[in-house]
C-alpha cells in the first residue's frame, strides 16, 4: 500500500500531518525524525518523506535525519523545521529571525509553472494568495543551492521552495493545521500530485490486510483479549472475531463493580451480537471493594485497584486452562503508543504512563512475541470507522472515554458499595438527559460534549424534604468539550438544561440533595477530579 514517511523531528503536530494525509486515503507511518535508514531499509510502499517540525533550532538540540534520505531517491518535503534542517544540510544557511513569527501570517506564490515537471505539480495546490500558519524563530537566509524561492511570507521570507531538479520541497508554515487556508490541498498535492500515492487506506483493506498477517503469525492457537467496555477493545474485539474463527477467540471482562450502570450487560450483549463464543465474565465486586475499604487517598486507590487488577487477571487466565502458547491481544492504539513514549516520536513527551502498556502479563507475552495489538496503526477516529465497518453499535462506538479506575476516582474519599450505586444511578440520568437533549444546531448533547459524567462529593449539605430538615449528599456534574483530553473546556450548557437535570436527579436519587456544576477547564483543572 502507498505510504508517506513521517520523520519527526518533534513538532506537537507531527501526529495532526499523519492525520490529514490519512484523511486522503494515503497511509502514514511516523518514525523518529534521526531513525537510521540502514536498518529500517526503506520500504518500497514509500512513495514520498515529509520532514516535520521541530520546537528546537537547528543550530541548538535540533536532530539531524539520516544523510540517506538525500539519496534516496524519493520526493521530500519539509515543513518548518524540516526545511530548515534541509536547507542547512544541502548547504544553506538558517538564522534566528528578530522577532518570533507566530499565528496567522500571509502568503503570496510569487513565480509559476507549467508544464508536468515536479514544481508545477506542487504548485496545483496553492492558492495565489493564502493565510498560512506559523510558528518559528528561525528563517532562511540562504538557500541551499539548485532551491528557488516561490512564495514569499507577508513579512518578506521565503515561504514556499522548490528544487530545479528535484522533487525536492519546503514550506516555512504549517499547512496540516486547520489555520492554514487550502492546507489540505497542498499535502494532497505533495502526496498525490508529486509522489503519485494512490488511497488505498481504507477500512476493508484494514481488515483484509490484518486477516492475512494475524493468520500468518497466530495459525490455529488461541488468543485472549481483555475487554474493558470502552471503544478501543471491544473494536479491538470486532475485529478478531472477523478475522479469526470463532473459536479461537477468548474474551475476558472484569466487572469490578466500579463500572457505569448496565456497562456489563451492554459490553456482554454487543459481543455476543458480533459473534462471540467464549465470553469470560468475571464478577469481582466483593473483591475490589473489600480492598478499596478504609481508603480515601486518590493514589493509594489506585495502587490497590491497577495491583489487584493484575493479580485477578492472572488467577482468571490460569484458570481458563489455555495453552502456554496462547496470544494476548490489547486494544493499544497508535496514539497509545506515542503518549506512553514507545514506538514512535523519540522525542514526543510521556504525557501519561497509559494502562496498556505496562502489566506483567503483557510484557511477558511481549517478550516471548504472543502479543497482538491488531489496532497499533490506527488514530482513534480510524478505530470508530473500523468499528461502524465491523458493526459494533454505535452505542458504543460514541460512548464517552471512561476511566480504567472507574467509579472509584469518581467517588471522592472511600469507596463503597453504597455511594457506587448512588452514583451509578445519578450518573445515568445525567447520561440519559444528555442523550436526550438537543443543542441549539440539532446535535444530541451527548455528542457535543468529549465527556461528561458526575462526581460523588464526601459532603452532605443540609435540605428540606416535607418539613423535615435532611442531609443529602452533593452530587457535582462535570461536561467538558475537547480535542484530545490533554485541555479541556467547560460545556456552555443552557441553564434550563443543567436546571432540569439537577431536578431529576434529586427527585430520583433521594440520597442526593444538592447538585453542583463543575466551571474548571483543562487547566489548570485536570477532567477527573481524582
Ligand atoms: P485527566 O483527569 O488527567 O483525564 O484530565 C484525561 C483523560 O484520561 C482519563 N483518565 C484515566 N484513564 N486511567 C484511565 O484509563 C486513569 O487512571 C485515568 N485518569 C484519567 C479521563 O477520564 C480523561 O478522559
Amino acid at each position: 500500500m502507498d505510504t508517506i514517511l513521517i520523520l519527526d523531528f518533534g513538532s506537537q503536530t507531527t501526529q495532526l500531518i499523519g492525520r490529514r494525509i490519512r484523511d486522503l486515503g494515503v497511509y502514514t507511518e511516523i518514525i523518529p525524525g534521526d531513525s537510521s535508514f540502514e536498518k529500517t531499509a526503506l520500504n518500497p510502499d514509500i512513495k514520498g518523506i515529509i520532514l516535520s517540525g521541530s520546537p528546537e533550532s537547528v543550530y541548538d538540540q535540533g536532530l539531524a535525519p539520516d544523510k540517506t534520505v538525500y539519496n534516496c531517491g524519493l520526493p521530500l518535503l519539509g515543513i518548518c523545521y524540516g526545511l530548515q534542517r534541509m536547507t542547512v544540510d544541502l548547504g544553506g544557511a538558517v538564522e534566528p529571525l528578530p522577532e518570533r513569527e507566530y499565528g496567522r501570517i500571509g502568503v503570496k506564490i510569487t513565480k509559476e509553472e507549467s508544464g508536468g515537471g515536479w514544481a508545477a505539480k506542487f504548485l496545483k495546490g496553492f492558492k495565489p494568495a493564502f493565510t498560512a500558519w506559523m510558528s518559528h524563530g528561525d528563517t532562511l537566509t540562504k538557500l541551499a543551492p539548485g532551491f528557488t524561492e516561490y512564495g514569499t511570507s507577508g513579512t518578506g521570507y521565503p515561504a514556499v521552495v522548490i528544487h530545479d531538479a528535484k522533487p525536492w520541497f519546503g514550506l516555512q508554515f504549517h499547512p496540516e493545521v486547520t489555520h492554514c487556508e487550502g492546507g489540505n490541498d497542498i499535502l494532497a498535492a505533495f502526496v498525490v500530485g508529486v509522489c503519485g500515492c494512490a488511497a488505498g487506506w481504507t477500512m476493508e483493506h484494514y481488515v483484509e490486510e490484518t486477516r492475512t498477517s494475524l493468520n500468518a503469525r497466530i495459525g490455529e492457537n488461541p488468543v485472549l483479549l481483555l475487554i474493558s467496555g470502552g471503544v478501543d477493545s471491544t473494536v479491538a474485539g470486532a475485529l478478531l472475531l472477523k478475522t479469526l474463527r470463532g473459536e479461537q477467540v477468548h474474551l475476558m471482562y472484569m466487572d469490578t463493580g466500579l463500572m457505569r450502570k448496565d456497562e456489563t450487560k451492554i459490553v456482554k450483549a454487543s459481543l455476543e451480537k458480533l459473534g462471540a463464543r467464549h465470553l469470560h465474565i468475571v464478577h469481582c465486586e466483593d473483591e475490589f471493594l473489600t480492598a478499596l475499604k478504609g481508603l480515601s487517598e486518590p493514589e493509594a486507590k489506585r495502587k490497590v485497584i491497577g495491583d489487584l487488577f493484575i493479580t485477578i487477571q492472572e488467577r482468571e487466565v490460569s484458570r481458563l486452562g489455555l495453552p502456554d502458547n496462547y496470544f494476548l491481544a490489547q486494544g493499544t492504539l497508535y496514539t497509545d503508543l506515542i503518549e506512553s513514549g514507545k514506538g514512535v516520536g523519540k522525542k514526543a513527551h510521556v504525557i501519561k504512563s497509559h494502562h496498556n502498556v505496562g502489566s506483567p502479563l503483557v510484557d511477558a507475552k511481549r517478550k516471548a512475541g504472543t502479543l497482538i495489538e491488531p489496532l497499533d496503526k490506527l488514530y482513534k477516529d480510524e478505530v470508530r470507522r473500523l468499528g461502524r465497518f465491523l458493526g459494533v453499535d454505535e452505542e458504543i462506538i460514541g460512548r464517552h472515554p471512561f476511566p480504567g479506575p472507574g467509579l472509584a476516582v469518581r467517588i471522592i474519599g472511600e469507596v463503597t458499595q453504597e455511594k457506587c450505586a448512588i452514583l451509578r444511578e445519578a450518573d445515568a440520568i445525567f447520561m440519559e438527559e444528555l442523550k436526550q437533549r438537543t443543542s441549539a444546531g440539532g446535535h444530541r448533547l451527548y455528542d457535543e460534549i468529549w465527556q461528561a459524567f458526575a462526581i460523588l462529593l464526601p459532603v452532605r449539605s443540609v435540605g428540606v424534604a416535607g418539613d423535615v430538615r435532611k442531609y443529602g449528599w452533593v452530587l457535582a456534574l462535570r461536561a467538558i468539550i475537547s480535542a484530545d483530553g490533554m485541555t479541556a473546556d467547560v460545556y456552555p450548557f443552557e441553564t434550563r438544561d443543567l436546571l432540569e437535570i439537577s431536578t431529576r436527579i434529586t427527585n430520583t436519587v433521594t440520597e442526593i440533595g444538592r447538585v453542583v456544576y463543575d466551571i474548571s477547564s483543562k487547566p489548570p483543572a485536570t477532567i477527573e477530579w481524582e
